[in-house]
């Protein structure tokens, strides 16, 4: 363990106690790092985590609330992960809302919050985490989408946010260099939505798939785990995990 580089460093994971987020803190934790589990709703779940992580290895994960609609947000989450663990070397935004908001019927409200959970977020959790991971020579991955480069249908304004932090992530590249790289992993169809039970399109998208199956967490947190351990001369990258979907027009 002494050999890994990775060992007692921190990670901050948004949307942390569930789903993807759960086994990108799950494989963090499994190469040494602690741990500050970020979530909105799922405090049960973040408790459950916290107390798996916890026995495996003492002291080594927290959790802290916060409503990334909030703009106070950011900072709140940043100060609380200082104030626990003392260092930051890792963000991961991996929080994300959605849904369809087909162009007729779409809402300034589904704007502002695709926008504000997806693009605006990221940002200011970047910002507020900066001078650290300066200090600290580290890391962000941005959790973005295959769909953030071509579009899909009925999302657009998803769609233009996940574009918008693909765009974030090479202009953070370039501005927060030399101490701090800047990263993102594109999937492709991992876990379906919760409230999504359309098994005609699900088997369309596997269909176009050239490796006909979906992603699996644990692959999207390989990726993450290579960009902040092993990827030292990588910055402004996107890896897609998306089974081929990207190479099939
Ligand atoms: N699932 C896929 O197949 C897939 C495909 C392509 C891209 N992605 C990307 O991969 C990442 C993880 O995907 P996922 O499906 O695991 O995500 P998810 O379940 O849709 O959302 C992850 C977490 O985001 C948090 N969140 C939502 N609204 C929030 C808010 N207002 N403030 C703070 N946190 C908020 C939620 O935390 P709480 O539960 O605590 O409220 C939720 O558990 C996302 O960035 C997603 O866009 C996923």
């Amino acid at each position: 363990m002494q050999d890994n580089p990775l060992t007692d460093k921190v990670a901050l994971i948004t949307g942390g106690a569930r789903r993807i987020g759960r086994e990108i803190a799950r494989r963090l934790h499994r190469e040494g790092m602690r741990i500050m589990i970020h979530y909105r709703a799922s405090r049960d779940d973040a408790n459950v985590l916290l107390s798996e992580l916890n026995t495996s290895r003492s002291d080594s994960a927290a959790s802290v609330q916060g409503d990334l609609a909030n703009a106070a947000a950011p900072e709140q989450i940043l100060l609380e992960t200082v104030h626990t663990f003392g260092r930051l070397d890792a963000l991961i935004n991996n929080a994300s809302t959605f849904y369809p908001t087909p162009i007729k019927d779409a809402t300034e409200h589904q704007w502002e919050d695709l926008m504000a959970i997806n693009l605006k977020a990221p940002f200011f959790l970047s910002q507020a985490a900066a001078s650290l991971l300066d200090e600290y020579q580290g890391c962000i991955v941005n959790i973005v989408d295959i769909y953030g480069r071509r579009p899909l249908k009925s999302h657009p304004i998803y769609c233009t946010a996940k574009a918008g932090l693909i765009m974030l992530t090479r202009a953070m590249a370039r501005d927060l260099a030399p101490s701090v790289r800047v990263n993102a992993v594109a999937p492709g169809a991992i876990l379906w939505p919760e409230n999504d039970a359309d098994e005609v399109s699900q088997q369309r998208i596997i269909a176009r798939t050239p490796l006909k199956r979906m992603g699996t967490p644990a692959e999207i947190a390989a990726a993450v785990v290579f960009l902040v351990r092993d990827a030292s001369f990588s910055s402004g990258q996107v890896i897609a995990v998306d089974g081929g979907r990207g190479v099939v027009p």
